[in-house]
């Protein structure tokens, strides 16, 4: 099962890519979190794309696909994967078809998770993140069992330096302009999956199944 989850920042797609991990058993690949990790480490790509994702800018093409041409022939990819995040442009996704054409291993459904701009800003107010682990609550749609506190490692939970709301207004932008039209890149494959990302989070959970199934 090779799955696409594209949408706006703040669309729900960390969150339901790690309920489809638990359900499916194949690896999340999320290009925030790597990226994340990297600025945490200090590494060299780390030091590159700290500037572009505080600002809520794009890192470059070349980073992005250097990157994830590494990461999706790793063995833990063979029996399939979540694409989070990426691709984000044009340029990613042609650059994508490339590495699956040679890896002979199309992918299986594109999933758009659709929410209004108006409910993103909301919501991600509201986020709060285990660091290291990239695990995603919400104060008010969900809430971890202690306020501030990871349910599973009890460590503090942390907002994200780019959640501020003129960063969030700044990456909807970029989303409306880049990466939306990927839309239509992948409707030509005929197997893009439309989903009403404004509902609960379980709701919208049982959408994304359904429509794997179709
Ligand atoms: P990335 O980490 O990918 O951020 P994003 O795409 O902007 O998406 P988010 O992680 O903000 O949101 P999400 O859709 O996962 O929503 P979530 O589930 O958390 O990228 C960060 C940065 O890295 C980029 O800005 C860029 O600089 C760089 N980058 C990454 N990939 C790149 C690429 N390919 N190319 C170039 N640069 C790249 O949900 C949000 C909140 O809402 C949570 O609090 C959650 O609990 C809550 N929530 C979720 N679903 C619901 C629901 N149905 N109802 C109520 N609340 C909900």
């Amino acid at each position: 099962m090779k799955i696409l989850l594209i949408g706006p920042p703040g669309g729900g797609k960390g969150t339901q890519a790690k309920k489809l991990v638990s359900r499916f058993n194949i690896p999340q690949i999320s290009t925030g979190d790597i990226l994340r990790r990297h600025v945490k480490e200090m590494t060299d790509l780390g030091k590159k794309a700290k500037y572009a994702m505080d600002n809520g800018e794009l890192v470059s093409d070349d980073i992005i696909l250097n990157m994830m041409n590494n990461r999706l022939i790793e063995k833990d990819c063979d029996n399939g994967y979540i694409l989070d995040g990426f691709p984000r442009t044009i340029p990613q996704a042609e650059g994508l078809d490339h590495i699956l054409n040679k890896l002979k291993s199309p992918l299986d459904k594109v999933i758009v998770i659709q929410v209004k701009d108006k409910i993103i800003i909301e919501r991600m107010s509201g986020r709060r993140m285990h660091a290291s682990s990239g695990r995603i609550y919400h104060i008010k749609y969900n809430p971890p069992k202690v306020a501030g506190i990871d349910d599973i490692t009890g460590e503090a939970l942390i907002i994200r330096p780019d959640d501020i709301p003129e960063t969030v207004k700044k990456r909807l932008e970029i989303y409306h302009n880049s990466t939306s039209p990927l839309i239509t890149h992948y409707s030509t494959y005929n197997k893009l999956i439309e989903v009403d990302g404004s509902k609960d989070i379980a709701v919208v959970f049982d959408s994304i199944l359904s429509s794997l199934n179709d």
